[in-house]
């Protein structure tokens, strides 16, 4: 069976990613855990691996079966700092791989709020990539609830 989970992401420019299977592993660890959203964060140096590290455990659970996978309802990469209209990216998203019929009308903030609401039931996994200041996606972040898994690479 093809599996048809939406996801958006990335290529990574690397032929073999190694020597962070201890990373990987805390990173899902940290990810599942939480009774409400989780959010774990990315930090280091520029140039340390936080957006590659993001990328492969996200590409990770993209190869898995459909069994076997944890993000049922997709994986959301959303680039804050190259694009910015991070709203937009993420109506974009729903609007296009998950066929969430978005509102044309209303405050932004509200519109994602709408997509959050009629995302997929199962676990999902939103990447925002490159976040220089929480303020560029606090109006954006999930809903509070345990399906929803978060990201924030720094
Ligand atoms: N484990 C790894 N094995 C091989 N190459 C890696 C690994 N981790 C990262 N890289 C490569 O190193 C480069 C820098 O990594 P990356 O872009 O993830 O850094 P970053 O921490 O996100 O930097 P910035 O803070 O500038 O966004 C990239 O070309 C990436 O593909
Ligand atoms: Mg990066």
């Amino acid at each position: 069976m093809v599996k048809k989970n939406p996801y958006n992401l990335p290529r990574s420019g690397i032929p073999q990613f190694v020597g962070r299977e201890t990373a990987l592993e805390k990173l899902h660890i940290q990810l599942q855990e939480s009774e409400r959203i989780a959010i774990s964060t990315l930090t280091g140096m520029g140039g340390i691996g936080k957006t590659e590290l993001a990328l492969q455990y996200a590409l990770t659970d993209r190869d898995k079966t459909l069994e076997d996978c944890s993000y049922k309802s997709g994986i959301c990469w959303v680039n804050v700092a190259d694009q910015g209209n991070v709203g937009t990216q993420i109506l974009n998203f729903a609007q296009n791989y998950l066929k969430i019929s978005i509102l044309e009308e209303g405050e932004l903030e509200d519109r994602v709020k709408h997509c959050w609401q009629n995302w997929g039931e199962e676990d999902t996994l939103i990447i925002f990539d490159d976040v220089r200041q929480y303020k560029q996606i606090k109006d954006f972040l999930p809903l509070q609830q345990k399906r929803f898994k978060v990201i924030r690479v720094c």
